[in-house]
């Protein structure tokens, strides 16, 4: 059908307005319109589309509400390496930062700086060709990150379309982050709708970044702050970073313009970083430091970078946020294993703008070592992500009516009875039917580094375990869509979205199942070790405690729950019933021959070119495995500048010694790259 050409240009002229509307609001912070004024201009422009689809572009503003899912997210390789930063606690870290680039510069020179809030978000990069948004991506590892272009759509603080006279080509980074008053509103929304709270903002704006469904990244309230560049086209680009931030600004980018400082000298950055520790309480966003940065880019270039950091920026973290509270009472958490931690319940107290109201206390050597009781004023401390600790109690305001805290004897979700071996900090529920164990146990089956069953979470589990639909992991896999309608919120499209990531997650690799299982000691690099070595779960199941023992990393620890583990009649009967509904994990062994099967790789001196464990993940990548010791049994070296003892023996030992680029070359050859 040919469109009316007058629609066209109306539909052209709508996008425009809203574009610069958009722009205004979120960049700018300067409306001219108010909301209402928009949202009827972006209805006009929703009501072309729907009777000319075909005017639909990705860079409508229509765009903003949300495409259909996506399968899962694709990889995108980063043209530059999205670096990280090292970090600096104090005045005396910042100044000697001053003194390495001086003495790297060889100038006594005083660097001028531009210090910037460390916003406690989500790093992303958004590529910009010809003005277009093309797509966004997260950090990932720094080279490779995951796709969340149709996320980013729907935030509105990214523009669609970059202002006229942008560069060509512009890969910009920024933070997305969500801003406290939206933070506590999107929790209380979820708290009225029964759906687990989030942490923090910063979890919040991960969990809402990583929704395969763009729809309901819509409605969260995520903004950006951008702070860098990739790769970049421009008639004149930026030669320095607060140059670069006013240009990005023009451009249309949002950018926190007012609160950066260029300061001519570290003292200047002294006083910055005073400065923003006093403002950071006002501030309607999380901030967990201030950053530093160069401000020349000439400079920049000449100080380079690290493998995984450049010279010439660092972050400066504030002290973790502390609060006085009283601990009301004690609660016991029966985990997985059956381990029974005690969790203090605390007068809710706000931390940097996120309400406190219970910590863990982890076990009774902790409880001992605080000497804390029911009843004292405790501090309280918030690290960045980490679940709030009890630092310390505060002894003078004691009252004597403080008691102390007890070990439970019996197990408070089943009541059998418990026992605290010697030398474990904890007492453990020893009930194989305990409720407490069995959801942890299906919580930690489903969860993303297990068997990624999406959608399963806490609310659901309980219930299923409630109604006694599911007593194993097992259960999980009979299910069928009338058995989820028994449940409270259940309607047709959640219940076929459960049963697809329950039929998805059958074929998951044998390490997950692994993992999933919840074996005593076999975490997620275990069980990667396990399923390469033994390829399938029977194979496993029929190994004796020497071969155990004999596979790289396991030691007798690990043999022995494993054989426990095998030896339970409860366990093969899952494992059988598993099997029979068609759980079939794929087979992850290495076939031989392939890459460096069977080749053992050690990592020793000052690496440039990449991270140990980088390295260690490409060894893994053919079929290796990468050990922190030379032995008899190493099959290379791989040696950086001031390599030592280890350097020595594998000499002496005769081993293969290669350098950094050697090793990059190997794996290339092994990998047919080259
Ligand atoms: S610059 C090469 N600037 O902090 C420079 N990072 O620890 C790389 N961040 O991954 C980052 N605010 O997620 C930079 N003003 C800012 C920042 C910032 C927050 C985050 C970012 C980065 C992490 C580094």
């Amino acid at each position: 059908m040919t469109i009316p050409e007058k629609m066209r240009a109306k539909h052209t002229e709508l996008c425009r307005q809203l574009h610069h509307h958009n722009h205004l609001y979120h960049s700018l912070n300067a409306p001219q319109i108010s909301d209402a004024e928009y949202d009827q201009l972006l209805r006009r422009l929703l009501e072309i589309e729907k009777d000319l689809p075909e005017l639909v572009n990705p860079s409508s503003p229509s765009q903003r509400v949300g495409s259909s899912p996506e399968p899962g997210f694709s990889q995108i390789a980063h043209s530059r390496p999205m670096l990280s930063l090292e970090n600096a606690f104090n005045a005396d870290d910042l100044r000697e930062f001053d003194a390495r680039l001086k003495r790297f510069l060889g100038s006594e020179e005083s660097i001028e700086y531009l210090c910037e809030m460390k916003l406690d978000g989500v790093a992303v990069e958004l590529v910009y060709q010809k003005g277009q948004l093309q797509h966004a991506s997260t950090r990932g590892d720094g080279r490779v990150g995951e796709a969340i272009t149709a996320n980013a759509r729907t935030i509105g603080a990214i523009p669609l379309q970059l202002q006229a006279g942008a560069p060509q080509l512009l890969e910009v980074r920024g933070e997305v982050y969500m801003e406290l008053p939206a933070f506590r509103q999107l929790n209380e929304q979820r708290r009225d709708e029964g759906e687990k709270t989030f942490a923090n903002p910063r979890n919040a704006t991960a969990g809402s970044l990583r929704q395969l469904d763009p729809r309901i990244t819509a409605n969260r309230p995520l903004t950006i702050s951008c702070y860098g560049l990739g790769e970049i086209d421009a008639d004149q680009p930026p030669t320095g970073q607060l140059e670069m931030l006013r240009k990005l600004r023009d451009w249309g980018l949002r950018v926190n313009l007012e609160t950066v400082a260029l300061a001519g000298d570290i003292d200047g950055v002294l006083k910055q970083y005073q400065k923003l520790m006093t403002e950071r309480d006002r501030l309607p966003f999380e901030i967990d430091g201030m950053v530093v940065k160069v401000n020349s880019f000439a400079l920049q270039q000449e100080l380079g970078e690290k493998s995984r950091t450049p010279r010439w920026a660092i972050a400066c973290k504030f002290p973790p946020r502390q609060e006085e509270t009283l601990l009301e009472s004690v609660r016991f958490q029966v985990g997985r294993t059956g381990a029974i931690t005690p969790v203090a319940n605390l007068c809710p107290v706000s931390v940097s703008g996120v309400t406190v109201s219970s910590a863990s206390l982890h076990n009774w050597d902790e409880i001992e070592r605080l000497g804390v009781r029911i009843g004292d004023r405790v501090i309280v401390e918030r690290a960045g992500d980490v679940i709030p600790d009890i630092v310390k109690v505060v002894i003078e305001k004691r009252n004597g009516s403080e008691q102390p805290i007890p070990e439970p004897t019996t197990c408070p979700a089943c009541g059998s009875p418990v026992s605290r071996e010697t030398g474990e900090v904890v007492p453990r529920c020893q009930g194989l039917t305990c409720p407490a164990r069995l959801k942890e146990s299906l919580k930690h089956f489903a969860s993303r580094a297990a068997m990624d069953i999406e959608g399963l979470g806490d609310r659901f589990v309980e219930q299923l375990l409630q109604i006694e639909l599911v007593h194993s992991v097992a259960d999980l896999y009979r299910l069928n869509k009338e058995d989820f309608f028994r449940l409270e919120r259940m309607g047709d499209v959640l219940a076929e979205k459960l049963l697809t990531a329950i039929d998805a997650s059958r074929r998951r690799p044998l390490e997950r199942l692994l993992f999933g299982l919840g074996i005593r000691h076999v975490g997620v690099h275990l069980a990667k070790i396990l399923s390469r070595r033994f390829g399938n779960l029977e194979g496993l199941r029929q190994a004796n405690r020497e071969t155990l023992i004999e596979t790289h990393e396991i030691g007798p620890q690990v043999a022995d729950s494993l054989m426990a583990f095998f030896a339970d009649e409860h366990n093969i009967e899952v494992l059988r019933q598993l099997e029979a509904s068609g759980v079939q994990p794929e087979s992850s062994a290495v076939p031989q021959g392939a890459g460096f099967a069977g080749k053992s790789f050690v990592f020793t001196g000052k690496l440039e070119r990449f991270s140990r464990s980088e390295g260690a993940e490409l060894v893994e990548q053919q079929g290796g495995r990468a050990s922190g010791s030379v032995s008899k049994k190493t099959d290379y070296l791989i040696a950086g500048p001031g390599a030592g003892s280890k350097l020595a023996k594998a000499e002496q030992l005769g081993i293969n010694i290669l350098g950094e680029d050697d090793f990059l070359q190997l794996i290339k050859e092994i990998s047919g790259e080259d």
